[in-house]
Order: C-alpha cells, then structure tokens, then sequence
C-alpha cells in the first residue's frame, strides 16, 4: 500500500518536472526569430516552399511570375509611413544586328519591384535608345548586367530578354 502510494508520488513529479521542461522548450523556440510586435514582418507568412514556386524555360524560379500568380507579395518597404513606388506599364525595344531576337526591357515587372531612381539615371538616362548598351558591357556588369546575372535570373537566359522574335 506504502509503496503504491510512493510510485504515484513519483509518478507525479517526474510528470510536473517533464512538464516545466516542455514549456521552457517552446518558449526558447517562440524567442527565436522576428518578434512578433514588429507590425510589417507580423503580416507576411514567413516561409513559402521553393516547391511551390513557379520556374522558367531554364528550371530557375520565375519570380515575376509568382508575383503575378500572387503565391509571393513583397513590401514596399518595412516603413509604413513611406508611400508605394508606381508602377508603369511601358515596354522598350531594342533592335539587335543579325539573327538574335530583339531584347523587350519591360517597365511594368521591373517597377512592381523596383523603385525609379534604382535606374534613373545612374544606370540608364530615362530616354529610349540614349544608352550605348551592348552585350560586353553587360556581361562586364553595366546596364542589365547590373542585377541580371547578380540578383535577378542570369545572362545565360538569352531568351527572356532576347525574346521578340525578327520578321
Ligand atoms: C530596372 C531599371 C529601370 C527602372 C526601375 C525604371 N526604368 Fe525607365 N528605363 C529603363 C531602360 C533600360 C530604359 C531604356 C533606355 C534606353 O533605351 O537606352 C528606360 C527608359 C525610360 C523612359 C524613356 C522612354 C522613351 O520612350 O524615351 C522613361 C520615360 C522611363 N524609363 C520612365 C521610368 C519611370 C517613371 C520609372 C519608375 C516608375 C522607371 N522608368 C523605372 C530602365 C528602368
Ligand atoms: C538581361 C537581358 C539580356 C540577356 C539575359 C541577354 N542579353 Fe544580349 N542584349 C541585351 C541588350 C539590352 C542588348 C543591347 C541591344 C542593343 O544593341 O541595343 C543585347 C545585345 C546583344 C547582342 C547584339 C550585339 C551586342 O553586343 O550588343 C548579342 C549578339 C547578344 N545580345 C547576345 C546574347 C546572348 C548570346 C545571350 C545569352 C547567352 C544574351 N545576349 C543574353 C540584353 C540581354
Ligand atoms: C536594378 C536591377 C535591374 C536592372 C538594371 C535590370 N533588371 Fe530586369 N529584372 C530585375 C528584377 C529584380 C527582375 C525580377 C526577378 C527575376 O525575374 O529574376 C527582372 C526581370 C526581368 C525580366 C522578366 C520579365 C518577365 O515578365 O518575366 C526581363 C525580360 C528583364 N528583367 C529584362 C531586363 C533588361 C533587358 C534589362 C536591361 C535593359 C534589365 N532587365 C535591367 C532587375 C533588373
């Protein structure tokens, strides 16, 4: 009778002990990361599956693409006082010699990401055809080669810049 009456005792403790050390545990996890009182970081999910992200023609992830699908929306900025970049529709066409498609700069996929003055006019003057690009240049890292290549999808993807196809 004693010695049953001990093993639950036993018993007991050892639960409120396992018990203390569990909900320690979790609280450790929870302090991890951003903290939750930060209003801009509170609003996003914090991970999306690479699985879930659409690619291009050359297996990378199609970021503009899962922009439009609206699988990712990034913020404009961390500081809710500061107001959204506009967005332009404006595409911009560049003859190329020979063969190749010509290149398309689009305006609207670079602005939904991209603020003006991140281009205008320290990489390009804002006037069509008013900058000597070529694709040295680029590979060198000017003009596109800025970001394509360094953030945004690489210089070996010829044909999604090189892609109006000559008549
Ligand atoms: C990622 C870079 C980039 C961003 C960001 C960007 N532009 Fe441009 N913009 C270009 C390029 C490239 C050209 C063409 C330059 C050339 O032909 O030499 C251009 C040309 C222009 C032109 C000249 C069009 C013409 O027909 O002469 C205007 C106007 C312009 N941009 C306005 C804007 C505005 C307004 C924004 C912001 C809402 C903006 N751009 C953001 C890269 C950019
Ligand atoms: C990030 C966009 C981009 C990518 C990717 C790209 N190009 Fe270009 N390319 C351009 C632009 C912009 C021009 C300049 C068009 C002009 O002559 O006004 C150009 C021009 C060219 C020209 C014309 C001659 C010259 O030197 O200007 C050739 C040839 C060329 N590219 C080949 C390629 C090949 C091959 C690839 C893939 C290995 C490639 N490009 C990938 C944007 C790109
Ligand atoms: C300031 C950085 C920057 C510069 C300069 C830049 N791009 Fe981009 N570009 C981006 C980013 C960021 C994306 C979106 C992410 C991605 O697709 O990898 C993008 C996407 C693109 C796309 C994909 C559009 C779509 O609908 O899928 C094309 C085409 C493109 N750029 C062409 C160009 C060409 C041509 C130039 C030079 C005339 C250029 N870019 C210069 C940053 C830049």
């Amino acid at each position: 009778m004693a010695t049953k009456k001990f093993s639950r005792i036993t018993l007991f403790t050892f639960l409120i002990i396992f018990l203390t050390f569990v909900i320690c545990l979790s609280e450790a996890y929870t302090q991890q990361g951003p903290k939750p009182q930060d209003p801009a970081l509170a609003k996003q999910p914090q991970v999306i599956p690479l699985q879930i992200l659409p690619k291009d023609n050359a297996g990378n992830v199609d970021w503009v693409k899962a922009l439009r699908q609206g699988i990712i929306k990034p913020l404009d900025t961390l500081d809710p006082k500061k107001i959204s970049s506009p967005v332009i529709d404006l595409d911009i066409n560049f003859k190329v010699k020979g063969d190749l498609p010509d290149v398309v700069y689009p305006h609207f996929p670079h602005t939904q990401w991209l603020a003006c003055n991140n281009c205008h006019p320290k990489i390009f003057i804002m006037s069509a055809g008013a900058n000597k690009i070529t694709m040295k240049k680029i590979d060198e890292g000017q003009f596109c080669g800025r970001c394509h290549g360094v953030v945004a999808f690489p210089l070996s993807n010829c044909s999604r810049c090189h892609s109006r196809p000559k008549r």
